[in-house]
């Protein structure tokens, strides 16, 4: 019988959990595709600006890794990798100043959301999510069959913390924050996080720090004061290591113990765990384009307001943009090879992208065709 055939008797639809169908589809719009292919305008090289990857390859020192790694370890790729990314557990506790069983690595940071979710959540439990935020969350949330309560903040770039308070109820199960948060770029303070996790004390606090090397702020050593604290990192973004997904969870060992019951210990490839380990022996490079980034900024936020345009300043590697005619803008911006976010679809954020900050040299360039874009507009 052929698929077709056998499909009149099995249909995979009717399997399919009843979380699962519930789950709205997560739209992954990358502008990857359209800038590896052939571009609108040959002349200009691409300027990917809309996932907040970095715009630079990461540390020299990786590549080396990992082709000495490829040279001399015969069996690194026939091998399953080493369980629980324990070398590499063990350099993140240098960086992070927690100890090894306080540190879980994870294949992304997005896989350690979904962990998050697969240990805590039943089916009914309340997830208080403040909107906008990073939405491959939701999808996490609703495949465990758990309720999403959306807070929609009055003005999403205040960072405020009573609209999450007002919203605690007994069926709380977990509240999550992007801090900074993405897309707005607001960092809450340690200080009002302390309160969120200290109100909340029957809820776990799950606060997202995968932009944490650009706020320079984090909320990790309270994991010693709050056992309610889970804080999940990547190494996507700073450490430019997107294509290779490695992030971490940070929060008390006995929540690492009942995270790892689930856990799987070898989803971390042995590429990742070697690249990741050589990233972090050069903080300093890190460190140069961090600094590159925020220098970017500062220029893009100053372009915006000479041109009239609002942009807000924000915590993170983007900044957000609002613009009356934006299907207009964005589509001049392509036509000039520049890929941002369409943010608009949030009811709190009418008329915005997000666009993603890159180094001095990008910037230079970026700058030179937004005048031309926004003069054709
Ligand atoms: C807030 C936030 N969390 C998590 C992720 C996923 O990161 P990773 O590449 O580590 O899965 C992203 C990616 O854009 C993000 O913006």
């Amino acid at each position: 019988m052929s698929l077709k055939e056998n499909a009149t008797c099995f249909n995979s639809q009717t399997l399919v959990s009843n979380f699962a169908q519930d789950v709205q589809t997560y739209s992954p719009a990358s502008s990857r595709d359209k800038v590896t292919s052939k571009p609108k305008n040959e002349n200009l090289y691409p300027l990917k600006l809309d996932w907040n990857e970095s715009t630079v390859p990461p540390s020299p020192l990786v590549k080396e890794a990992l082709k000495n790694a490829l040279e001399k370890e015969i069996n690194l790729l026939n091998w399953y990798p080493e369980l629980y990314s324990k070398k590499l557990v063990s350099k993140l506790t240098e960086y992070t100043n927690r100890s090894a069983d306080e540190i879980l690595v994870t294949n992304g940071s997005d896989d350690a959301l979904e962990l998050i979710c697969k240990i805590f959540l039943d089916p009914g439990d309340h997830v208080l999510v403040p909107f906008p935020t990073y939405t491959h969350f939701i999808t996490y949330v609703q495949s465990r069959g758990a309720v999403l309560k959306k807070v929609e903040t009055p003005d999403p770039f205040s960072p405020d913390i009573t609209s999450i308070i007002n919203n605690v109820t007994k069926d709380t199960k977990l509240i999550y924050i992007v801090n900074p948060n993405n897309p707005t770029g607001v960092l809450l303070s340690k200080k009002q996080i302390s309160t969120v996790c200290s109100v909340a004390k029957n809820s776990v606090i799950l606060v997202d720090e995968a932009y944490f090397e650009f706020s320079g702020e984090s909320v990790s050593d309270l994991v010693e004061t709050y056992p309610n604290l889970i804080v999940t990192r990547t190494l996507s973004k700073a450490w430019a290591l997107a294509g290779l997904r490695v992030g971490y969870i940070l929060t008390n060992p006995l929540t690492i113990k009942d995270l790892a019951r689930v856990l799987n210990p070898k989803s971390v490839s042995a590429l990742a765990q070697v690249a990741a380990y050589a990233a972090l022996s050069d903080p300093q490079y890190m460190n140069r384009f961090v600094r590159e980034v925020e220098a970017s900024k500062m220029l893009l936020l100053d372009f915006f307001k000479k041109n009239n345009i609002n942009a807000y300043d924000s915590a993170a590697n983007y900044i957000m943009v609002q613009h009356p005619k934006l299907e207009r803008l964005l589509y001049e911006m392509e036509n000039e090879n520049i890929f941002v976010r369409d943010r608009s679809f949030f009811k709190n954020l009418p008329g915005f992208f997000r666009i993603t900050l890159g180094n001095h040299l990008q910037t230079d360039e970026l700058l030179t065709r937004l005048e031309r874009v926004l003069s054709r507009i």
